[in-house]
């Protein structure tokens, strides 16, 4: 898969098939975070896959999906949820850029599923101690972000921004996902 659809189709999912993600593909992604850049190369990034079945349910209710879509359509339902998850966490306090290698983490897991043609959600809005809790995740380890993982079970398509300027996600006539993305020329200067 060449860059640019790999970036194309590297979407945010919110609805999946059942099928597994093979052992073997969640630990390719994981040896690969493990080397990803890091800001003084502290690697104060701490990470828990969770693929056994029975807390990949567990953890579903901890989420809250698509905040600009009605919960009956943003939601994933039993038989559309992810099969696999990776919960990104700073161990203690971490350093000042620590937050910036969380995004470099979650962008080299995603792109690295997708080119699997395996789908994925960033989840920021997620109750972390319920999750901490569950997962006996070690006490210094602060969730700072969860990756939801699966095969897409529908298509999410980048959009123009409507005239009304909105840059809101939407879903079309066949619940598939429009994502606007604001023009080149109105979000970067060249020189
Ligand atoms: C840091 C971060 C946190 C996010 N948190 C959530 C979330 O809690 N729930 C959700 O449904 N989507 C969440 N998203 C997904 C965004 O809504 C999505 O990236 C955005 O709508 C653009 O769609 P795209 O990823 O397909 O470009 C998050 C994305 C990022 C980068």
């Amino acid at each position: 898969m060449d860059f640019k659809t790999l970036c194309t189709g590297c979407r945010t999912y919110r609805r999946f098939t059942q099928e597994k993600i093979a052992p073997e593909v969640l630990d390719e992604l994981m040896d690969n975070v493990r080397i990803a850049n890091s800001a003084m190369n502290g690697q104060v990034l701490r990470y828990v896959l969770v693929k056994d079945p029975d807390l990949v349910a567990k953890m579903q209710p901890m989420i809250h999906w698509a905040a600009a879509l009605p919960k009956e359509l943003g939601t994933p339902k039993v038989g559309e949820q992810p099969t696999a998850f990776v919960l990104i966490c700073k161990e203690g306090r971490g350093n000042p850029w620590a937050d910036v290698d969380v995004g470099i983490a979650a962008r080299t897991i995603t792109l690295n599923a997708y080119s699997y043609g395996i789908g994925s959600a960033m989840l920021g809005a997620v109750e972390f101690p319920k999750m901490t809790e569950l997962l006996g995740v070690p006490e210094d380890w602060n969730p700072r972000l969860l990756i939801a993982l699966g095969y897409p079970g529908c298509k999410s398509t980048i959009v123009d921004v409507p005239e009304n300027g909105s840059i809101k996600y939407y879903l079309d006539e066949n619940k598939d996902y429009c994502v606007p993305k604001r023009p080149l020329d109105e979000i970067c200067i060249k020189k």
